[in-house]
């Protein structure tokens, strides 16, 4: 049980419905720590990062509440700072409620982030930035202990355009006396999305999604209504599975603008990508290309559609040298359960040499994490036989039914819990 069934069944078609952005709502709803009164967020993904960022928002007192695709968030009585190791274990991205808790209440107490599937992920640069704006840190049984008196703006410049490094200064600078910069930001259209919010709350941000974002710290905020912006990664693995499975499909509500690269380079290599009246329109109807990736901060190549990349490279025809640059420590894990179906694939460090192979075999593979299990089951789209894709929770993590999409293209998917 908790797996994924998939078996090829031919060129996909119809429509799919994009959600909301995890990587953006996971934020938003931290940034509902810094004012009282009711939030609602629209187009809010029902996935299970999102459960588990309420159950972090409910532990410390506040309040959600879902009816469909709409979150109401209120933050009325008294919080408790803290995010308990339980919770930051089952969700790294935890670790953006220290900035707007030390802003709004000059403490927080947040269990450190441990290794997860992507090697070791630090907070350095979270806490160095916290620090610049006057923040002081305390590491005692496996917390980070932050306290401040109130923060000061400043000149933050970041070692690396760290996204939610980003996202946990904006959110501490917005109430910081004085300004802010915040220089080689993460260029994120999530980053826009969160600083649209803020700025709708009462913020004084400019910049955001640009490399330098200016913040004017003002007193207080205020709770608002905000819609969520459409699942980038999501969308791109709908023209990943285009190009694997062929067919034509529309993919509604997508957003063409925040995927300029990853379109230009699965055009490369053979889709058929164009914007439509409501989203996309991709197709594909001939064997795929190789072509060379590199993964780069936005607008780079996410790392997040890379291995969405390296399955259509396992069944293109020719060679792709794919460079991972972003999490250089073990993004390749998922290779072997590739080629477990029968992908040629060489990996040396942070590079990974794709041969593509005219076909593919199902088997029994495991989602080490969420996008590598998404991969998995799209390589099962043309799979001879069954495709089982164990750990399968790792998938709801951040795609909202994703079997239940995918047979909405034609395609055969069975989740079985
Ligand atoms: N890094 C440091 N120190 C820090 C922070 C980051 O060295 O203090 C390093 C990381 O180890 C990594 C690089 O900087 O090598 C970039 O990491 P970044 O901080 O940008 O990643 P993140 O903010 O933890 C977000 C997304 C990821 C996505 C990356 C890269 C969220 C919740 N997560 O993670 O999304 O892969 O940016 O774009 O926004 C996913 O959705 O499955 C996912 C993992």
């Amino acid at each position: 049980m908790d797996s994924l069934l998939v078996r090829p069944s031919g060129p996909l078609s119809g429509s799919v419905q994009v959600s909301g952005a995890k990587n953006s709502v996971l934020k938003l709803l931290a940034a509902t720590l810094l004012a009282r009164g009711e939030f609602v967020l629209h187009n809010a993904p029902r996935i299970a990062d999102v459960e588990v960022m309420c159950d972090l928002l409910m532990s410390m007192g506040v309040d959600t509440r879902r009816s469909g695709s709409d979150l109401a968030v209120s933050c009325s009585g008294d919080i408790v700072p803290e995010a308990p190791y339980e919770l930051v274990e089952r969700m790294r991205a935890s670790i953006v409620v220290l900035g707007p808790l030390l802003a709004r209440f000059g403490r927080a107490r947040v269990s450190m982030p441990g290794g997860d599937n992507f090697g070791t992920r630090p907070i350095d640069m979270h806490l160095k930035g916290l620090e610049m704006m006057g923040a002081t840190f305390d590491i005692h049984h496996g917390y980070v202990e932050a306290s401040c008196d109130g923060l000061l703006g400043a000149r933050v410049v970041l070692e690396f355009p760290s996204h939610t490094a980003t996202d946990n200064l904006l959110m501490a600078a917005v109430l910081a006396k004085g300004a802010s910069t915040i220089e080689n930001a993460a260029r994120e259209p999530e980053v826009a999305d969160l600083a649209a919010m803020l700025n709708r709350m009462g913020a004084r941000i400019s910049g955001a999604g640009t490399s330098t974002i200016e913040v004017e710290g003002v007193e207080e905020l205020s709770a608002v209504e905000h819609t969520v912006i459409p699942d980038r990664i999501e969308a791109a693995t709908w023209v990943a599975a285009v190009g694997i499975a062929g067919g034509e499909i529309t993919i509604e509500g997508a957003r063409s603008d925040h995927m300029d690269m990853v379109i230009q380079k699965m055009g490369a290599m053979g889709v058929r990508v164009s914007p439509s009246r409501s989203g996309l329109w991709a197709s594909c109807s001939r064997r795929l290309q190789s072509t060379d990736v590199a993964t780069l901060p936005y607008p780079g190549i996410a790392t997040d559609y890379k291995p969405l990349l390296v399955t259509m490279l396992a069944v293109s025809e020719g060679i792709g040298i794919v460079t991972e640059n972003v999490f250089r420590d073990n993004r390749f894990a998922y290779v072997a359960e590739l080629m477990r179906m029968g992908a040629d694939v060489r990996t040396e460090g942070h590079h990974a040499v794709v041969r593509g192979v005219p076909r593919l075999s199902g088997a029994r593979v495991k989602a080490h994490d969420l996008r590598a299990g998404v991969a998995l089951a799209l390589a099962g789209l043309v799979a001879e036989g069954e495709t089982e894709v164990q750990e399968a929770s790792h998938i709801d993590r951040g795609y909202e039914d994703f079997a239940g999409k995918l047979r909405g293209l034609g395609a055969e998917a069975e989740r079985r819990r």
